[in-house]
């Protein structure tokens, strides 16, 4: 009885001590990340940041003087003059997922074209084709690890993250250099170009270092949430084949995608697209339904009070983007895609400012929205006048939300061409066979 008694103690004291020590293991790993949280949002915080480590400085603290820089680079001409780029960028990569004698992961390769996109059209460089792809598994590296506890151990993630980051700003600053030497045979101003200019128009030239924390962070801030998006748009076109259709006709009733065929060449205008309203609405219903962030983090200004509960001053709060568009009243049937809910007829989303917010909101909205909007609305059209595709798995695959929202096996699809009468190309052997039957 006594050694049962015993027994019961000990039992109970091994679960006591458990239960400090997940508590206290918590308790550490949440200060850690509360560290590296506020070394990367707050350059205020005077916290020892390691040398070399992955801060955030400039999405970070955009001062006055970057956010009036941003509105240049992602202004209406900005976009205009990028748009053709981007457009060709988007064909020579769906032309590559075309001719793959195999179905693509879809994930990885809308990876690789946000990076290439990132890299030749937003900050210009012509960094050859190999080097691009080093760069890229580089970069995958430094994604890999961003989030990794700051524990600057040898083999930790921390280590390896800090490792791709001096990589790449090598790589990046033999980039730089290489444009500021070579400013010949540029028919327009990237968002690098940009940068320097405005910084410069502000009085404050930027550094080497500044320049490479910059297009890095630009980098960053544009690759996982538009491949995430990217994906998600292609999933949902191949899960409502209507909505395809649907959009087909309306690039046909603009004369994009013409009946006879000729898919849609030459390039596209800003005013043609905005004319698009079908396509518009499929894209905001893909991000809100696949909003590819989960929320943020902000530090409470002023006292306030949300539905009866008081948020003091000086408090970390996160805002959800995900529960928003679950919870919001004013969605119909939330779970059902259905872009016509953004159609003039119905515009649910236009009763109160917050219920929809894919790109965040307030002063720290995302400051690359109209461009993100703009890739998306590009690779729709070219999807729907260049390709077709179709699933290579029999069932749709899992989604995941962590780091950002993406089909768990990254979504397996085979891409063929489309001929001029909007018909499937077959590869060469696949054409013969068809013909003998
Ligand atoms: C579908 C694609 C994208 C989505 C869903 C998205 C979403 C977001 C969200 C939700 C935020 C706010 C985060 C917060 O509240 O703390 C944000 C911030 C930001 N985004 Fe995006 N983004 C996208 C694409 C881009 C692109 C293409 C760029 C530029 C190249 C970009 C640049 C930025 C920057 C610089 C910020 C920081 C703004 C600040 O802190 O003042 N984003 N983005």
């Amino acid at each position: 009885m006594l050694f049962e008694g015993l027994d019961l103690v000990s039992a109970l004291a091994t679960l006591a001590a458990c239960l400090v020590s997940v508590t206290l293991l918590l308790a550490v790993s949440q200060q850690l990340w509360q560290l590296r949280w506020a070394a990367t949002r707050d350059k205020s915080c005077k916290l020892p940041i390691p040398k070399g480590s992955m801060g955030f400085p400039l999405i970070g603290e955009t001062g006055h003087w970057l956010l009036q820089v941003f509105s240049k680079i992602f202004s209406h001409e900005a976009l205009e003059s990028y748009l053709p780029k981007i457009q060709l960028v988007i064909q020579d990569t769906l032309r590559a997922w075309s001719s793959h004698p195999e179905a693509i992961n879809v994930y990885q390769e809308a990876q690789k074209l946000t990076f290439r996109m990132a890299i030749r059209v937003l900050l210009g460089f012509s960094i050859p084709e190999e080097d691009l792809g080093h760069l890229f598994e580089v970069y995958q590296q430094f994604v890999d690890n961003v989030f990794s506890l700051p524990v600057d151990l040898p083999f930790s993630g921390y280590r390896r993250g800090i490792q791709a980051r001096q990589i790449l700003q090598k790589g990046l600053e033999k980039a730089i250099r290489e444009k500021l030497q070579c400013t010949q045979g540029k028919d327009y101003s990237d968002a690098l170009d940009l940068l320097i200019e405005s910084s410069k128009e502000h009085g404050k030239e930027m550094t080497m270092q500044e320049l490479k924390d910059g297009t890095l962070e630009l980098i960053f801030a544009a690759y996982a949430t538009t491949a995430s998006a990217s994906t998600s748009l292609i999933m949902q076109l191949l899960k409502h084949p209507t909505v395809l259709e649907k959009l087909r006709d309306e690039l046909r009733a603009h004369g994009i995608l013409h009946s006879g065929g000729c898919p849609c060449e030459g390039t596209l205008r800003l005013d043609m697209l905005s004319g698009l309203r079908y396509l518009d609405c499929v894209i905001k219903e893909v991000m809100r339904l696949f909003t590819p962030i989960s929320g943020g983090y902000r530090t409470v200004l002023q006292t306030f009070e949300l539905d009866g509960f008081q948020i003091p001053k000086g408090w970390s709060v996160m805002y959800s983007i995900r529960d928003t568009h679950d919870t919001a009243p004013v969605f119909k049937d939330v779970n059902v895609f259905d872009p016509d809910r953004f159609s003039q007829a119905r515009s649910e989303d236009k009763d109160g400012r917050f219920h929809y917010l894919p790109f965040g909101g307030g002063v720290r909205t995302c400051l690359g929205k109209h461009l993100a909007k703009l890739f998306l609305k590009v690779l729709a059209v070219e999807l729907a006048s260049t390709s077709r595709f179709e699933l290579a798995t029999r069932t749709f695959p899992r989604i995941t939300l962590v780091p950002v929202l993406h089909p768990v096996d990254g979504l397996s699809v085979k891409f063929f061409g489309l001929d001029s009468n909007q018909n499937k190309i077959l590869p060469e052997t696949e054409a013969m066979l068809s013909a003998t039957v």
